[in-house]
């Protein structure tokens, strides 16, 4: 490929600015401001409708959000309509702050503070572009001009609108040289004037990202360090992902002193979308920082931000992807079983489950389904597991390899995953209460001195017979009787057994493995009995046995 054509795109900082560095996790969450109704809604194929972003708008205040970007009430007739609907309707609750963008043209300006009449709490959000190429390409104008068109947009929004919180974006902040970023945003904030209790927002957009995360934080921490008026300006972080790192800039901004952050769910945005929010948050979340938004019914969240956007949050996207709690494969499956196992024996400590960073639980996700899911990569573990969790069969560790095998043969030939209701139809068919050639009819037990008999009806391939043994439990008593009837000669090697449902009508569940000619044969038994299940089990395994003899 030519690589030699393409320029590089970004200005680091003057001076080294790696204080960031230093710091290695988030200790709070930030201020999250949305632009889901602005930046993502511009982005999709079908913008929404009105009432389509009335639902969003309801959706996000019900996440928490107390910063909302509701969109470029200038820029269209719909735009302008939401905002009054959101007003005119009493919709936005007092915590809510609605913020609007603006282009720092007067007429454009104008018409943004007329869409805010009669508004309780509002931020006017006005940028220009102050980047080299932009600089150099679009605009065709030095950095006096540039500077002139905020400082004169920051001036008009002072004069007619000093009751609205300000933002100003030196937009394409990536590609401006820092020293020239730092001189428009001090420009802005003398004429703005903010104070340590009214807090001009400076917002410093990866408009496009062409630097490293790193990069864009030494920016950040920069523009920290030298602003003017640094104590009466709250530093905002608005990422877009263009080389994947969107999340990366967000966090290490704040690393770097950004204290907001703006995004949109699930990354909606121009190109390759703006930072994901809920991808930050739960980042927090497993870091042990409560990140101040509801994502508890992700599953939610998802299905209404999909119809409403058009968009798919896709299967492999951090926590909200359908297949990010699931293991397929065997050791992964072997790991999460015996972590949650470990867990359930001690609930209090805190979260550290192999492979799952943070419990599926606290986003409403399920184990059943979710975390283990069967296919030919699968280990005997996560069968267990199924075969457990969604059904109450406590497989012997024992007997799990065998399972294993068949389970995992079946899904190979198929080439598919096998769903759970499959596995156990497989662990039934081929387990559980196998009844050819012989089945089990009436027996009986005596006791004599220590010794146990017992005469046990059995059917052979149709013909009845009665057969008798004897042992020192009902168990063995039962073992004796087949090997005498078939002249068997085998060895118990596995049986054990426990209920299957609690309460009344409840069921028990037997397993049997019977070492014969160097093999081992497994079989399981149900029955609401539990002796009947236990000889079940037993006359499972010897069937096996007479089938391979
Ligand atoms: O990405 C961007 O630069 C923007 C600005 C308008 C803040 O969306
Ligand atoms: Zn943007």
């Amino acid at each position: 490929m030519k690589s030699d054509k393409y320029k590089i795109n970004f200005f680091p900082p003057p001076t080294d600015c790696y204080d960031f560095v230093k710091r290695d996790r988030i200790t709070a969450p930030p201020v999250w401001c949305s632009v889901d109704l602005r930046d993502g809604n511009q982005a999709l194929v079908t913008p929404m409708e009105l009432d389509e972003k009335i639902e969003f708008f309801r959706l996000l205040v019900s996440l928490g959000f107390k910063e909302i970007e509701v969109g470029f009430p200038a820029a269209s007739e719909t735009e302008y309509a939401f905002m009054r609907r959101l007003i005119d309707g009493g919709l936005i609750p007092d915590d809510v702050t609605v913020q609007v963008l603006t282009q720092c043209r007067e007429h454009i300006i104008d018409k943004t503070l007329k869409s805010l009449d009669g508004v309780k709490n509002a931020i006017v959000h006005f940028y220009n572009s102050t980047s080299k190429p932009q600089r150099e390409q679009v605009f065709k104008a030095d950095k006096a001009k540039i500077i002139g068109i905020a400082v004169e947009a920051a001036e008009m929004i002072k004069r007619r609108a000093p009751m609205y919180r300000t933002e100003y974006s030196p937009e394409s902040f990536t590609g401006t040289e820092p020293e020239f970023a730092l001189e428009v945003c001090d420009a802005v904030a003398d004429v703005i004037r903010p104070t340590p209790d009214n807090k001009l927002i400076i917002n410093l957009p990866v408009t496009v990202e062409t630097s490293m995360p790193h990069v864009y934080a030494a920016q950040v921490e920069y523009m920290k360090k030298n602003l003017k008026r640094a104590d009466s300006v709250i530093l905002s972080s608005h990422p877009h992902n263009d080389r994947g790192t969107g999340v990366a800039d967000a966090e290490m901004a704040m690393l770097a002193g950004a204290e907001r952050v703006e995004g949109t769910l699930f990354g909606n945005g121009e190109r390759t979308g703006n930072v994901d929010i809920v991808t930050l948050a739960l980042n927090m979340l497993s870091q042990g920082v409560d990140p101040g938004l509801e994502l508890s019914d992700l599953n939610n969240v998802i299905s209404a931000y999909e119809r409403l956007t058009g968009m798919k949050v896709p299967p492999r996207s951090p926590y909200a992807g359908s297949l990010v709690f699931t293991a397929f494969s065997g050791s992964h499956q072997d790991a999460i079983a015996k972590g949650t196992e470990h867990r359930r024996k001690n609930p209090d400590a805190k979260w550290d489950v192999p492979y799952l960073p943070i419990d599926p639980a606290d986003v409403g996700r399920s184990y059943d389904g979710d975390v283990i899911r069967i296919n030919s990569q699968s280990g005997k573990g996560g069968i267990a597991y199924v075969l457990e969790r969604k059904f109450g069969f406590v497989v012997p560790k024992a007997m799990r390899e065998d399972i294993g095998y068949l389970v995992k043969s079946v899904s190979d030939k198929k080439h598919k995953e096998l769903k759970p209701d499959e596995v156990e139809s497989i662990f039934e068919r081929e387990y559980v209460n196998i009844a050819k050639p012989l089945e089990l009819g009436a027996f009986t037990f005596d006791r004599s001195g220590d010794e146990i008999l017992l005469s046990l009806r059995l059917k052979n391939d149709g013909r009845d017979a009665v057969f008798i043994g004897k042992g020192n439990g009902q168990f063995n008593a039962a073992a004796s009787a087949l090997k005498n009837a078939f002249s068997l000669d085998f060895e118990t090697v596995l049986y054990s057994e426990h209920a299957l449902e609690a309460g009344s009508g409840s069921r028990a569940a037997a397993y049997v493995g019977l070492k014969a000619g160097g093999r081992t044969f497994f079989a399981a038994g149900v029955d609401p009995d539990i002796m009947t299940a236990s000889i079940k089990a037993l006359i499972g395994a010897v069937d096996k046995i007479l089938k391979n003899v």
